[in-house]
């Protein structure tokens, strides 16, 4: 039995074709509303949201997030089945929010929005910078609110059965937001235009102090032919240095050899320290190519947060992307260098900024895993 459409609905484009209508479902006292797409079959029949297949996936995954019927209110962008189960079409979505969800968002006011999907993420996040997959588990500002997407249960169903984990992890940062509206203070302390002086201080003081700091390498060329753009060191969650050795285009970054020759020997001063303790996220890359041109490590000195990740949670992806989005609150980044074209023609405070973003994530990443081994006493045996 479809539900009969109110009377609203008349004046939408499919009201004659289209089939169903379902109002969101759950207590308005809820901090935590998941917006779907639209209804499926057995949706349209019942006239509830998410009360077919991928419904009770969606419900399993809450659950299995620590998340009951009484912290979600469930609702779609869409409050019908559209004609022929087609995505629906931007004057649709325009339409039915306009006329319901918009209503719904302001009156139970939630403290956390998830979309589910990616037409609900473009519904909320307009200029979202990548698909559902990229951005899921990241945290949006929007003039709705905290927005904290994920991904649909049904492209979990659809042959990706890793996204189930992922979801479930994405839903307990959600369980963790839902206490407060208000949106993490993200703080920045970069230095991507370092003096000669500023490269040397930073690295005494990371051998005198034995601060722990993540590095990270980008790179132009292949392996045979490889060239170092810049390396970056993280020693907190907010402080990094950006140390370049290539400008835009490939062009020698310091002023002159003498000077790029005293920033390499610094860094070789560093990597070769005893008294240090470095972080990096798949070593396998970075590493080697480093050790190509010279450097060298001590062994016990390094440690590798995708290795880390692996032992806690052997069935989650580990790379840094995915860490960055579970363990860190900062926007998704990882679209910036790649939208210029890649290294060679991003703008100098472009890639900059992203290598010392993947340093500070790398190091909160390295934060988390560690604390997780230790609360799984699994620690000593790493
Ligand atoms: N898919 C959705 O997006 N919403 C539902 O309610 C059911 C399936």
């Amino acid at each position: 039995m479809a539900y009969t459409k109110p009377p609203s609905c008349a004046l939408c484009s499919v009201a004659p074709v289209n089939q169903g209508f379902a109002f969101g479902e759950g207590p308005t006292t809820a901090r935590i509303m998941l917006v779907g797409e639209a209804l499926g079959e057995q949706e349209a029949n019942e006239g509830r949201p998410f009360v077919g297949g991928t419904g009770r996936m969606l419900r399993m995954m809450l659950h299995q997030a620590g998340l009951g019927p009484a912290d979600y209110y469930l609702t779609n962008v869409v409050k019908c089945r559209p004609p022929g189960n087609a995505t629906p079409k931007s004057t649709e979505i325009d339409f039915c929010t306009r006329t319901y969800l918009n209503q719904e968002v302001s009156h139970v006011s939630p403290n956390v929005i998830v979309p589910v999907g990616d037409t609900a993420l473009r519904h909320f996040i307009p200029g979202a910078p990548a698909g559902i997959t990229m951005v899921r588990g990241h945290i949006f500002a929007s003039p709705m609110g905290k927005v904290i997407p994920i991904v649909h249960p049904s492209f979990v169903a659809r042959g990706n059965p890793e996204f189930w984990a992922i979801t479930v992890a994405d839903l307990k940062r959600i369980k963790e937001h839902a206490s407060s509206s208000s949106l993490p203070v993200r703080l920045e302390r970069f230095n991507i235009s370092p003096t000669l002086k500023e490269v040397l201080d930073t690295i005494k003081m990371l051998l005198e102090t034995g601060t722990e700091f993540a590095f990270d390498i980008e790179t132009l060329g292949e392996r045979e032919n490889i060239n170092v753009i810049c390396i970056g060191l993280a020693w907190s969650p907010h402080d990094a240095i950006c140390i370049p050795f290539l400008r835009r285009g490939g062009y020698p970054s310091w002023l002159n050899e003498w000077e790029e020759f005293k920033a390499w020997e610094a860094l070789c001063r560093l990597f070769e320290g005893d008294n240090i303790k470095i972080t990096q996220n798949g070593f396998t890359f970075d590493l080697p190519v480093l050790i190509d041109l010279g450097m060298k490590f001590k062994r016990h000195t390094v440690v590798d947060t995708l290795i880390g990740h692996h032992v806690i949670a052997t069935e989650l992806p580990h790379s840094l992307a995915f860490l960055t989005s579970i363990y860190t609150e900062m926007d998704y980044y990882k679209g910036d260098v790649k939208k210029f074209g890649g290294m060679l023609w991003a703008p100098d405070e472009v890639l900059r900024n992203y290598n010392c973003r993947d340093c500070v994530a790398t190091w909160q990443a390295k934060q988390h895993i560690w604390q997780e081994m230790k609360e799984l006493n699994i620690y000593e045996k790493a």
